[in-house]
């Protein structure tokens, strides 16, 4: 059994097979848990902080409900506004800060390497739930789960990334353990929104098959997946840079209607118009139960950075 107590998450590349192996298989053991009781003893009188100083919904709530079906109990920043960051406290100051109080910490803030100054100085585990543009390891956690879930292997995997690849934290993040996997990728989006050189160069040289285009149903013909993402607007400096590429690849009913092959199709969400709510009761469509899956695989983290053997 490997052991992921007191480590800190920030990065998809942290991860070997065995771990990623191991965190899925306690994420299904919780998952059967959870079908039987409400609710867990397992992180008793442990305390999450969670740190959110960019907007989130699912991150967030999925942690938080994680830690509290695990009988924990979460201690939460309201807002970046209300809190000493809006007087100029550095991240570093404010992870030293929380783990007074906490035993482990998620934090989310629109500056890249943000949560491994957290992780610098706080001596308790710190979590990556998104470093601006850099990284959001658990979420490629959950969607590594749901898509062994969805497709009963991650072996021969062919896989489209779709969307703002510039940018999307997500992708960065799941590239890296489905690299581990072998898997076959096809990165779509429009020209100004490819997927940075540095993560590509490092894709090739692990040998991972890659093509870059711009023709969604092309490469949706090759794929057993559609791994869509929003554009990020948040991110871009001005913007009309936003209103040339929004509405670029939208998924709908005659996209579905004319695929000619089973494809799954997967998204972080939130939405804006990329995937039309008519897909969703596709089968294939699984970002819902991509979301619940997340629950299960955040309780899997949690109780095994404080030591739980699970
Ligand atoms: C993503 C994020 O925050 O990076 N959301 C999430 O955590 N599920 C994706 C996004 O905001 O587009």
């Amino acid at each position: 059994m490997l052991s992921l107590k007191g480590k800190d998450i920030l990065h998809g590349n942290q991860f070997s097979k065995r771990e990623i192996e191991e965190i899925m298989k306690a994420a299904a053991y919780l998952e059967k848990e959870m079908k039987r009781k409400d609710s867990l003893n397992l992180l008793k009188g442990k305390i999450l902080a969670t740190l959110f100083f960019e907007p989130s919904t699912r991150t967030r709530l999925s942690f938080e409900t994680a830690m509290q079906r695990l009988g924990g109990g979460v201690i939460s920043m309201a807002s970046p506004e209300s809190s000493s960051a809006a007087k100029g406290e550095t991240v570093a100051d404010t992870a030293r800060t929380v783990s007074q109080y906490a035993d482990v910490i998620v934090i989310r803030h629109p500056r890249i390497g943000s949560a491994k100054e957290a992780a610098d100085a706080a001596p308790i585990p710190v979590i990556n739930a998104g470093d601006g543009a850099g990284q959001h390891p658990t979420q490629a956690l959950l969607d590594i789960f749901t898509i062994r879930r969805e497709l009963g292997s991650l072996k021969n995997l062919a896989v489209s990334m779709v969307g703002d690849l510039k940018n999307g934290r997500t992708v960065h993040a799941l590239v890296e353990l489905l690299s581990l996997f072998q898997a076959r990728l096809y990165f779509v989006s429009p020209l100004e929104l490819r997927m940075p050189e540095a993560i590509t160069f490092s894709l090739k040289q692990k040998g991972i098959e890659i093509e870059e285009t711009e023709d969604l149903p092309k490469a949706a013909s090759k794929s057993d997946l559609i791994y869509m993402t929003r554009i990020q607007k948040e991110r871009f400096e001005d913007l009309s840079g936003y209103e040339r590429v929004k509405g670029h690849y939208v998924i709908d009913e005659n996209f579905i209607a004319g695929l000619k092959n089973k494809i799954i199709i997967m998204h972080p969400l939130p939405r804006v118009d990329e995937i039309s709510q008519k897909v969703d009761d596709y089968p294939g469509a699984a970002y819902f139960r991509q979301v619940r899956n997340g629950v299960y695989v955040r309780m899997a983290l949690l109780a095994m950075l404080l030591g739980k053997r699970v």
